[in-house]
């Protein structure tokens, strides 16, 4: 077991600009909820067929994505429709899912559990899995005491722990604190590329490399899956999706919402065209005329993400 104090939210780097990090309304930092959320997110037997957890689909040594997956197989080895996102500083999101269908992370955490596309489990089997396992039900009394075993209770603890999975300390964040040397050449031509003739800034800002907003960057002409549509229906969110932390990028692919762009160099070259012709393309989405060596400067800036930290954290790893 790691010690105690590796786990708390005082031992964890977050990234300049953030203070905290916000927990669900009403609740604070609690330890025994986090280990009753760490066992959780860990347990098969809170899906369907007693055969998936959220570790399945979100692995910490794949920078809690799917890499590999082109979609992710849920219950019964079902595939769902899209590729399983890093779960990386989702704690700072305002909206979850790809078309920010939820809008608060313990709901999406149910949705989670219920999907068909996911662990497929009803609430009873979720709360079975605790009452069943004297294990969990030892660590859901240290956590909630006597009160009643709920869904709500199992959503708070799994989002908990989630909220923990944060990611600071990257080789770009200690070169944006002043550290010259955490980025070598290559990597810096990459970022003034990122940030000026490639201008990725523009959407993959901020301390998560994020706007957090609903883009269409041209992958297809026409969208199978229509993303923010489904929330909105309006026709100029047909194709949008919002934009994905760039956060231990290197290690989550294939790439973007149906996991069609297999490697970081093929997303490069999707945006160095300018994608393809598509009617809700984002007006910023250009032919770039990045030259090859360009490119690759890019490709290794983006590897500078990677928060090697993180994925070795044995707080966050199989309890
Ligand atoms: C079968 C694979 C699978 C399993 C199991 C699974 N997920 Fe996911 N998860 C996904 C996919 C795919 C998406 C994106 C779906 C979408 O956007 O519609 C996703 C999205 C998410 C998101 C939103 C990320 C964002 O940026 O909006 C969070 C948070 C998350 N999952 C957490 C969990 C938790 C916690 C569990 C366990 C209760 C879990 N997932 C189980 C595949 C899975
Ligand atoms: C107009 C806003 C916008 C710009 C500019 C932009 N991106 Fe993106 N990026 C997005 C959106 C939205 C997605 C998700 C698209 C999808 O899934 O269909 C995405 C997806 C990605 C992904 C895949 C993420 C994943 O988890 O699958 C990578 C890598 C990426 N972008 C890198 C870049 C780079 C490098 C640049 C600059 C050359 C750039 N982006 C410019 C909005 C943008």
């Amino acid at each position: 077991m790691p010690s105690e104090q590796q786990c708390s939210p005082e031992k964890i780097s977050l990234p300049i600009g953030i203070a905290s990090i916000p927990f669900a309304a009403h609740q604070s930092y609690s330890q025994s909820v986090f280990e009753l959320g760490r066992a959780l997110f860990y347990d098969v037997t809170l899906s369907g067929d007693g055969d998936i957890s959220c570790a399945s689909c979100h692995k910490q040594e794949e920078g809690f994505a799917d890499a590999g997956n082109i979609v992710s197989k849920g219950v019964g080895r079902e595939s769902g429709m899209r590729n399983a996102p890093t779960i990386i500083n989702v704690a700072f999101q305002s909206s979850y899912f790809m078309d920010g269908r939820v809008l608060s992370l313990e709901k999406q955490i149910e949705d989670a559990l219920r999907s068909p596309n996911e662990m497929y489990a009803t609430d009873s089997i979720v709360k079975q899995a605790v009452l069943k396992s004297s294990r969990l039900s030892r660590l859901w009394n240290t956590a909630f005491g006597d009160q009643e075993v709920s869904l709500k209770g199992i959503s708070t603890a799994i989002g908990l722990f989630t909220r923990m999975i944060v990611s600071g300390s990257t080789r770009h964040d200690a070169f944006i604190a002043g550290n010259q040397s955490a980025l070598n050449q290559q990597e810096q031509r990459g970022k003034v590329l990122f940030e000026g003739k490639a201008h990725c800034v523009k959407c993959h800002d901020g301390p998560h490399l994020s706007d957090g907003l609903f883009h269409s960057t041209g992958l297809h002409t026409h969208y199978y899956d229509k993303g923010r549509y489904y929330v909105t229906y309006s026709n100029g969110d047909i194709g949008t999706f919002k934009t994905p932390t760039l956060r231990n990028i290197a290690l989550t692919f294939p790439y973007m919402h149906d996991g069609s762009l297999p490697t970081l160099r093929s997303v490069i070259e999707h945006y160095n065209v300018g994608g393809k012709q598509f009617i809700n393309k984002s007006a910023d989405i250009q032919p770039l005329n990045l030259t090859s060596d360009e490119m690759d400067d890019l490709e290794a800036y983006l590897h500078a993400f990677t928060d090697s930290s993180l994925i070795r954290n044995a707080c966050l790893s199989k309890p």
